[in-house]
């Protein structure tokens, strides 16, 4: 056990506490970050003054070198280190002697931490909009091919009125697109810098907090020390963010289930994204969709966790904090996997363009629009209403679609009915009539298809 605050001990600490208390197994992965921070705040003690420009040096020298060295496997995270900023600067006296005793100078391990994990998050936030938006350029693909792919639209999961693969998959578009905002988003408030808050009433020593700040990519330093040490407003807020990601993929991953279905058979999952079944050789199943949705309670709980650890603590820093870490790499992880698995998996599936148009047509999704073809006609819509009702039960007695009754049949039900209903409930009439904002006309597609290419084109 190699600890930094023995001097007020006479006793070593029990076996089991120090294994109960210890973190350096999870929070090894902040070594960048914490070295990152290290390296500006004694950049920063040099600069002012507070330690000579040359220990500055020898210390940034001894930071490097353990970057360097955890990076090629040549420094090891021993067990004998309680967390990540005891085994930097333990490892810093080792090479770099007394000079290394003065990194800690006007910092807590409760900044530092605080620090480290907002570098962390902040890092990670990017590279969550990173996948986002690969997988919303592969949707646009999706999108530009797919405008008079006619389809039915559904509610309450019953066959409603005839869209496109296009404006289905748009509509998982705009959920994306508000996610990457919201991570945008978050990351702006997330932006100011901890460091120099002390353990929670900043120090007597001159830091110059903005300086750090500005080093490390940060708008500005805090305003408040209490407040720097016992915010984590931050991992909540990715955390939700990640949590909103997981219910979109969710979602996204049951349609997708429902339409490899037997029943459905909208779509063929590539087989590089299918597993068989140990013992019915005519399975393919698909297990990436259902691990995404399966793994969206994970996320979850990785949210309510650290909502449940903040809800009582009192300022400034306690020990319960250390809970926030494995949580939010928990949920960073899956996240990232589930992204990045959906994105090859919705890239590589075939959609089954004949069966999606001929469940349109069988499942009476034109009705509506033969309704309003009635009301053209100078009839009043609930009058259509009830016309097109005793329509499709003659179908359903027939089991056919509205179009495959003759003139003669239709007339026997409505005289109103002429030759010009069959083009006026064709699926391709009932979807490129839809012409307002947002609807599925090819049109309209064409100005989301041109929105979601502006957008794009402005995501970094
Ligand atoms: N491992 C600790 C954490 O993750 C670091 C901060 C320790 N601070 C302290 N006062 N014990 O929160």
């Amino acid at each position: 056990m190699a600890q930094l605050w023995g001097g007020r001990f006479t006793k070593n600490t029990d076996a089991e506490v120090f294994a109960f208390n210890e973190s350096l197994s999870f929070d090894q992965r902040l070594y960048k970050q914490d070295i990152e921070g290290s390296i500006a705040h004694v950049h920063m003690l040099g600069t002012q003054g507070i330690i000579s420009s040359e220990e500055a040096a020898l210390i940034k020298k001894g930071l490097t070198g353990i970057l360097e060295d955890i990076e090629n496997g040549t420094l090891s995270f021993g067990p004998e280190y309680e967390d990540i900023h005891s085994f930097v600067e333990a490892n810093l006296i080792a090479r770099i002697g007394d000079a290394g005793k003065k990194l800690h100078t006007g910092r807590s391990r409760n900044d530092q931490v605080a620090l480290d994990m907002k570098l962390y998050v902040r890092e990670e936030t990017d590279e969550i909009r990173g996948l986002i938006k690969k997988l919303a350029e592969e949707l646009l693909i999706i999108i530009k091919g797919n405008t008079d792919t006619y389809m039915p639209g559904f509610t309450h999961l019953q066959k409603a009125q005839p869209v496109t693969l296009a404006h289905y998959v748009s509509a998982y578009m705009e959920m994306f697109l508000r996610d990457y905002d919201r991570l945008a988003d978050l990351r702006k408030r997330m932006n100011v810098s901890p460091l120099g808050a002390g353990a929670l009433a900043g120090t007597t020593y001159p830091l110059d907090r903005e300086m750090v700040a500005r080093e490390l990519g940060f708008d500005y330093a805090t305003f408040n020390s209490m407040d720097s040490v016992s915010d984590r407003d931050y991992c909540i807020e990715l955390l939700s963010a990640c949590s909103i990601i997981m219910m979109h993929l969710s979602r996204f991953s049951e349609e997708m289930i429902l339409w490899n279905s037997n029943e459905y058979r909208f779509v063929e999952m590539d087989d590089a994204f299918s597993t068989g079944s140990s013992i019915m050789p005519q399975k393919k199943n698909p297990d990436i969709a259902e691990l995404v949705r399966g793994k969206t309670g994970r996320v979850y709980g990785d949210l309510m966790g650290l909502l449940t650890t903040m809800k009582g603590l009192p300022l400034a820093y306690n020990k319960d904090m250390q809970e926030d870490k494995e949580g939010v790499f928990d949920a960073i992880d899956t996240v990232k996997d589930c992204i990045h698995l959906f994105t090859g998996m919705i890239s590589t599936v075939t959609f089954r363009k004949d069966v999606m148009e001929k469940s349109a047509m069988m499942g009476f999704t034109n009705a509506t629009d033969a309704a309003d073809y009635l009301v053209k006609k100078g009839m009043p819509f609930r009058d259509a209403h009830g016309v097109i009702g005793t329509l499709v039960l003659r179908c359903i007695e027939k089991n056919c679609a509205i179009e495959d009754l003759s003139l003669d049949e239709l007339k026997e039900i409505c005289p109103v009915f002429d030759n010009d209903i069959y083009d006026a409930v064709s699926l391709k009439t009932c979807v490129n009539k839809r012409l307002t904002k947002g609807a599925p006309s090819e049109a309209s597609m064409k100005d989301a298809i041109a929105h979601y290419e502006s957008l794009l084109s402005s995501m970094q």
